[in-house]
Parts: structure tokens; sequence; C-alpha cells
């Protein structure tokens, strides 16, 4: 197995990437926006008899990403696989009004719907910027960003959610624009839509455990998918998913 780095994995699905590709036997790099959220998140896996590197990673921060590529290419040299799971949704959004900024048109604010889109949508892709050195030095490199059905225009079937739906069709056609030239340089780029999970995001009652939806991405996409299909958006369980 290889070297693997996840986004957000403080808690939720990025957690459960990490606990998943480190049974399997990947060194991985579990990044969180703080050391203090880092650490904790690999001292709940260390618990369990897992081992992975705990490191700082701000998506929002394009600073925080050169710093952590400067580091692994001296600690590890290259990367197999890319997890961008981080994410906002702005009804998740602990300040009053801002779900309704993004999602009702009377209350539109179009500050908050570009915040969205700048995190879920374009800095999934600065990213792989920024670890390109790492991800070419690898032999079969993957990068695997987590999308939506939400992100899915032509699944859309309910209005609203302009920030957050608009913030995963974005991620869609970056990571297409994107898989489409490093196709030449041997690096494989997807988006996936992990279905409906039970995390802080997803709440008590999704139809998925974050277990069975990552344990599904990891054997139906992680372990089947190359540079075939970069570019291709999948389902959890490694079906195709509608644009
Ligand atoms: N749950 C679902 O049903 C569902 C469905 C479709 C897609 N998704 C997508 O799946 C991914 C994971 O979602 P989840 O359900 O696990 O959500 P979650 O429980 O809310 O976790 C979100 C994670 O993203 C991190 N994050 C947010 N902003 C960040 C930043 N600037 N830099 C680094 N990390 C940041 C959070 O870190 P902190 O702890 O620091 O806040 C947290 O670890 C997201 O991309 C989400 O959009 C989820």
């Amino acid at each position: 197995m290889g070297h693997a780095l996840v986004t957000g994995a403080s808690r939720g699905m990025g957690l459960e990437w990490c606990r998943q590709l480190a049974r399997r036997g990947d060194r991985v790099v579990l990044t969180a926006r703080s050391a203090g959220k880092a650490e904790a998140a690999a001292a709940r896996l260390a618990e369990e008899g897992l081992e992975v590197l705990p490191r700082v990673l701000d998506v929002g921060d394009e600073a925080s990403m050169a710093a952590l590529a400067g580091r692994l290419r001296e600690e590890l040299g290259h990367l197999d696989l890319v997890v961008n799971n981080a994410g906002i949704n702005p009804k998740d959004a602990k300040a009053p009004g801002v779900f309704e900024s993004t999602f009702q048109l009377a209350k539109l604010d179009p500050d908050e719907v570009l915040r969205c889109i700048r995190l879920n949508g374009v800095m999934p892709v600065v990213l792989v910027k920024h670890l390109l050195p790492l991800l070419e030095a690898a032999e079969q490199p993957l990068v695997l960003s987590i999308s939506s059905w939400l992100g899915s225009i032509g699944a859309k079937t309910m209005g609203g959610h302009y920030g957050y739906a608009t913030s995963k069709a974005a991620l869609n056609m970056m990571n297409r624009a994107m898989a489409l030239q490093l196709k030449e340089k041997g690096v494989a780029a997807v988006v996936v839509n992990p279905g409906w999970v039970q995390t802080d995001m997803g709440g008590a009652k999704a139809e998925l455990t974050p277990e069975r939806a990552i344990g599904g991405m990891i054997a139906n996409v992680v372990e089947k998918v190359g540079l075939e299909e970069t570019g291709e958006f999948f389902q959890w369980d490694g079906s195709r998913h509608p644009w």
C-alpha cells in the first residue's frame, strides 16, 4: 500500500478515511485545520492501534498548503492518494442567517455563496497544484475529491442550496478541467458522491454509516479507477453519477 493524504480529518468522513486507509496498510497523513485537532484525531486512531501522521492543513489557506507540501516532500517524497474531503455546508454555520443567505432567493448574499464555492469548489484543485510534485513522484497517483448529489445539475430536483450545490457543481468542473490536464502527467482525478452519510453534516437520520460509505469508496473507486476513468463522477458504490 502507499502514501495517502486526507483533508478535513478531524471528524466525520475524513477521520473514517484515515482509519480505513491506515487499516489497509497505507501510511496516512491525517490533516486538520489546527495542530490540536489533527493530534486529537490521531490520538483516537492510536487508541485503536492505528498510527497516522497528524499534520496541519487549512484548505482555505494557500500558505498552509505550501508549508505542508514542502514538509511532505522531505518526509514522504511521494503521495499515491489525495482525498479532498474537507468541506463546509452553510446549513451547519453557527452564525444566524448564513444558511438563509445561501438558500433563500430573497436573502441571497453573494459573499456567502462565493465563500462556499471557494472552499468546496476551488481550493481542492489549488491543493493539487501544491501537491503535484509529490503526486508525479508516485507510480499510479489518484486524487479523489468528495462531491455530492447536490452538485449534479441533471439530478437536481429541489430548489435553493445556491451556495452548497453550486460549490459541488464547481468542484465537478474544476476537477474535470484539472483531470484532463493532468492525464499526460499520469495523475488520475475523479469526483465521488459519498451518499447521505451519518456525520455532523449528514445528521443522524442519514442512510449510510461512515464505515459503509468509505469502505465502498475504497473498494469500488480507490482500488478500481485509474487514468482510463480520469475526470469522471462516481457514486460511492462505484457506479457512474449523472452530471
Ligand atoms: N455527510 C453527508 O451526507 C455528505 C453528503 C455529500 C457530500 N458530503 C461531503 O463530504 C465531505 C465530508 O463531510 P462530513 O459529512 O464528514 O462533514 P463534517 O462532519 O461536517 O466534517 C467536515 C470536515 O471538514 C473540515 N473542514 C472544514 N473547513 C475546513 C478547512 N478550511 N480546512 C480544513 N478542514 C476543514 C472540518 O474541520 P473542523 O473540525 O475544523 O470544522 C471537518 O473535519 C464534505 O466535503 C461534504 O461536503 C457529505
